[in-house]
């Protein structure tokens, strides 16, 4: 029997060293030490031997048992440190790997261009106004100074959602074609002095092409105050150009007509790419129309309550894709409003 106890005890303490895993170590746990084990079924036979031999075998076989549980506990140690450790070296975190980085969307070109420009203009101390696209003709129209029988009136021109009934001049309602309307709403809703720049959709009927759409981008500005003078106009926005296109950008104010604007100018930058002398940029015109703007007329102020013996103001109208175009060289508006991400991701 002392010679089976010694068989058990290097059998099992082989079979415990070998073990790679807690589940194997449990088992060899069960074959040797559980109720139904080796060592459980030898010890029960214990009562067959002769009185004079037990103590001594049952002293072998407690030893025997408590050096299997030790050899058990120990290698249950070992195992459970060998896994921390692969835990470990498996989550490692190399703090010196560059990241990877999220895919971020970013900004439309027109989103770009509109920013721009505001920025420019609210470091110069103007407002940001937003109005409604959805407009009434007393608004886009009307209060404009813009009389029935102007061109942009007709529906060929302007996309009408509904006629209008009582006075049809003034309550039909429309996309709006400008965002001249922002000039009205403004006044109406402040008192000068006035600095305001309007960003916004407008919307006109015109055939789709390389350089139209029937929605597209413009930014108002308008200012109203004491003694303002065409002077402040030019001034202002030779500013703006030079902080778009750089100290030695060049403009042109040529004479031009809007119904609330008098007197009214169209304004170009000379061409960026030619510096004037002409090309396919610019068309062979060596300058690229860039806004409509003028003094606010006299009849659009007094309509919004504005005493035109204390103020004067003017107003701009600029439309963004064609500088959108110029500074990102898109040669088809087409692109800026299918949202290809192939063309999109290039600014
Ligand atoms: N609203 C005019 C246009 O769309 C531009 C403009 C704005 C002209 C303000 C003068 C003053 O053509």
């Amino acid at each position: 029997m002392k010679d089976q106890l010694a068989k058990i005890r290097a059998e099992a303490l082989a079979a415990i060293g070998a073990t790679d895993a807690a589940a194997a170590l449990d088992a060899v746990r069960v074959k040797y030490l559980g109720k139904k084990g080796e060592l459980t079924a030898l010890l029960k036979q214990t009562g067959k031997l002769p009185p004079e031999e037990r103590p001594a075998v049952g002293q072998l076989a407690n030893e025997v048992r408590s050096a299997l549980s030790d050899a058990i506990a120990a290698q249950n140690k070992k195992l459970a440190e060998a896994a921390l450790d692969l835990k470990l070296a498996a989550e490692t975190v190399d703090v010196t790997i560059p990241g990877e980085k999220a895919p971020l969307g970013h900004k439309h070109p027109i989103t770009k261009v509109i920013d721009e420009i505001t920025d420019i203009f609210v470091g110069m101390g103007f407002n940001v106004a937003e109005g409604p696209e959805v407009e009434l003709a007393a608004y886009n129209f009307t209060k404009l100074n813009t009389e029935e029988g102007h061109p942009g009136r007709e529906w060929t021109d302007t996309f009408y959602i509904t006629p209008g009934k009582d006075d049809p001049k003034n309550d039909a309602v429309l996309l709006r074609s400008q965002t001249s309307p922002m000039q009205i709403r403004t006044m109406e809703s402040r008192k000068p002095p006035i600095r305001i720049v309007a960003p916004g959709r407008v919307y006109r009927k015109d055939e789709a092409d390389a350089t139209h759409s029937p929605m597209f981008h413009q930014i108002e500005g308008m200012v109203v105050d004491k003694g303002i003078t065409m002077a402040d106009l030019k001034g202002t926005l030779n500013e703006v150009v030079k902080s778009l296109y750089g100290e030695d950008a060049q403009t042109r104010f040529r004479p031009h007509h809007f119904p609330f604007t008098e007197p009214s100018c169209e304004v170009d930058v000379q061409c960026f790419a030619c510096h004037g002398k002409g090309c396919s940029v610019c068309k062979g015109e060596g300058w690229i129309e860039v806004l409509g703007a003028g003094m606010i007329h006299p009849k659009v102020l007094e309509g919004c309550n504005i005493d035109t013996d204390v103020y004067s103001g003017w107003a701009f109208g600029m439309g963004v894709e064609r500088l959108a175009m110029m500074r990102y060289g898109i040669n088809n508006l087409k692109l800026c409003f299918e949202n290809d991400v192939r063309f999109l991701e290039q600014f």
